[in-house]
């Protein structure tokens, strides 16, 4: 039998510090960690169908027995329920439960029910505080951390929301467990890209261990989900707002991967699938500047090769990839700026890169 260690890692903002919890089989004791918080007594949980009939009732056992009432609020897990609209239809029916004591949100989904509550509970009442419990391995490692919440426009991908930290992040790695196949090679996809960014011994422990984090070996899940959870942290503590180009390598194989997600019209492609076949697009323009060399790219690609995600990007056009990559919301006029590579572990941003360059790493990839 393992045994696991609950891992607490604080994440520092001047005002809005707060703990990432990270444990197997932990979900019991969520409601004892929101009690410390002092948020109020009235849990409004927005969560999906199967998030709710498989770990409903341990949710609801663990907060009640710490004295909280709460209310589910079901959404359904794609990409659609991040918009205007239905925040909206969440916020009228708050309004029916808010017993006008203090309500605060948990985020009980993955990373579209984390980025809705979010930011739900930015607007609501000018902001009301919230919990991220992700139960994905994508929202675990990256969008349950570091308060970017958001709603879609059809003008484009999170164009509404704020930057509006949690309360607490609660990751039980044991909900995992139950994800399928697809789903943990798009959380793992996120992890390979802080291995290539920011951290050389976890992309080594990747590529010795990956059958273990696809087999979901706890152990191995318990691994990536703490270091990639801490390389996080410790970029959003440095620049929260993405203001002094810190937090912007978290955007390698971001700007490619969400425009192909976008020509692609956001389907075929899961968010860690585009994400991976953008990382390999900017390993290529990285060694055609000769950042890296051909054998670190191959490092690369035998990475994500091995996991299973996709190295070809199929059927979509180059320039109607390349048309979508102008819409980044991160550009400023019509310059482009890419998060490239120096090695593995080793970042830099370059703008202005000759189209000529970016279409014919695309085309490497069709
Ligand atoms: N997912 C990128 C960020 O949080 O900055």
């Amino acid at each position: 039998m393992c045994s696991f260690k609950m891992h607490t890692l604080k994440l520092n903002l001047k005002e809005s510090s707060y703990n990432i919890i990270i444990g197997s089989n932990i979900l019991d004791n969520l409601g004892k960690y929101i009690r410390q918080l002092n948020i109020g007594p009235d849990a409004y949980v927005i969560t999906n169908a199967f998030i709710k009939n498989r770990y409903g009732g341990l949710l609801n056992k663990s907060l009640k027995k710490s004295g909280f009432t709460l209310k589910f609020k079901i959404v359904p897990d794609t990409e659609k329920s991040k918009s205007i609209e239905v925040a909206t239809s969440v916020i009228k029916d708050i309004t029916h439960y808010d017993k006008k004591r203090r309500i605060f949100i948990v985020a009980f989904g993955g990373g579209v029910i984390g980025d809705l509550a979010g930011f739900v509970a930015s607007i609501y009442k000018r902001g009301i505080p919230y919990i991220q419990v992700p139960t994905t391995l994508l929202a675990q490692v990256d969008s349950s951390i570091g308060g970017k919440t958001a709603v879609d426009l059809s003008q484009g991908k999170n164009l509404v929301g704020a930057f509006y930290q949690p309360r607490l992040v609660f990751s039980d790695i044991g909900i995992l467990r139950t994800l399928d196949k697809r789903q943990v090679q798009s959380g793992l996809s996120e992890v390979i890209k802080y291995g290539i960014i920011k951290d050389t011994e976890l992309f080594n422990y990747i590529e010795k261990g990956y059958q273990g984090i696809l087999d979901l070996k706890l152990p191995a899940l318990e691994f990536i989900v703490t270091r990639a959870s801490k390389i996080k942290a410790r970029i959003v503590e440095q620049d929260e707002r993405e203001e002094k180009g810190i937090r912007t390598i978290l955007n390698f194989g971001h700007t490619i991967g969400h425009a192909i997600e976008a020509a692609a019209k956001y389907k075929g492609y899961n968010h860690g699938e585009a994400i991976a076949l953008g990382m390999l697009v900017a390993s290529d323009i990285s060694t055609e500047l000769n950042l890296i060399d051909t054998i670190t790219a191959q490092r690369i690609e035998s990475l994500i090769t091995a996991v299973g995600l996709p190295t070809k990007i199929g059927k979509i056009s180059c320039g109607e990839i390349i048309k979508m990559h102008y819409h980044d919301k991160k550009f400023t006029g019509s310059q482009n700026k890419l998060v490239l590579i120096k090695g593995i572990g080793k970042t830099k941003v370059i703008k202005n890169i000759p189209l000529k360059i970016i279409r014919q790493a695309l085309k490497k990839r069709t």
